[in-house]
């Protein structure tokens, strides 16, 4: 299919709240899927959510391959999910770094809740039901909030915590989202 160009901070689409998928069987949901996919490989993303790519619907992919250069990175598992709701599990949360392709190569400090229940569907429409922690939930998290029109720097509770990546973490090569 196609790698669409990712929308950046400042164009107002971003803001807006997407659209419930209705229709899970239609043919431009399908491709949908696969340009997302095509998209965030490209970019080498963690996550990436419809409205990046200028569709206003409620779908969001994202997954963490291991990587032995960070050892510490959990692997989270490929995961397309289509209309999510997310149960936070506790109180707890967790500042930890974030950067979105969307934010380009910056990096910032984000409050997550540390563990929560997400449920939505899959790509073939099945539905999903998982409780995770850490960093597939903050994961999962920052993708569902493009569904709500907020980009994480909106939720940095301290800006000295927001700057330029190769600043923050020289050396690092760290991907964008
Ligand atoms: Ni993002």
């Amino acid at each position: 299919m196609a790698i669409r160009d990712v929308l950046k901070m400042g164009d107002p689409r971003l803001l807006e709240p997407a659209r419930p998928v209705e229709d899970f069987a239609s043919l431009e949901l399908a491709h949908l899927f696969v340009d997302m996919h095509d998209t965030m490989r490209s970019l080498n993303g963690a996550g990436l959510a419809a409205p990046q790519i200028g569709v206003g619907l409620q779908v969001v992919i994202f997954g963490v391959d291991l990587n032995p250069r960070y050892p510490d990175a959990e692997s989270v598992p490929f995961t397309v999910l289509i209309n999510p709701v997310l149960t936070p599990l506790s109180d707890a949360m967790e500042e930890g770094w974030e950067g979105c392709l969307s934010v380009p190569g910056m990096r910032g400090l984000v409050p997550r809740h540390t563990a929560l229940r997400y449920q939505g569907f899959d790509a073939a429409g099945q539905p999903i039901d998982r409780s995770v922690s850490d960093f597939h939930a903050r994961v999962v998290q920052h993708e569902v909030d493009h569904l709500r029109g907020i980009l994480y720097p909106m939720r940095i509770r301290d800006l000295r915590y927001f700057g330029f990546t190769e600043t923050l973490f020289p050396g690092q090569n760290l991907q964008d989202d």
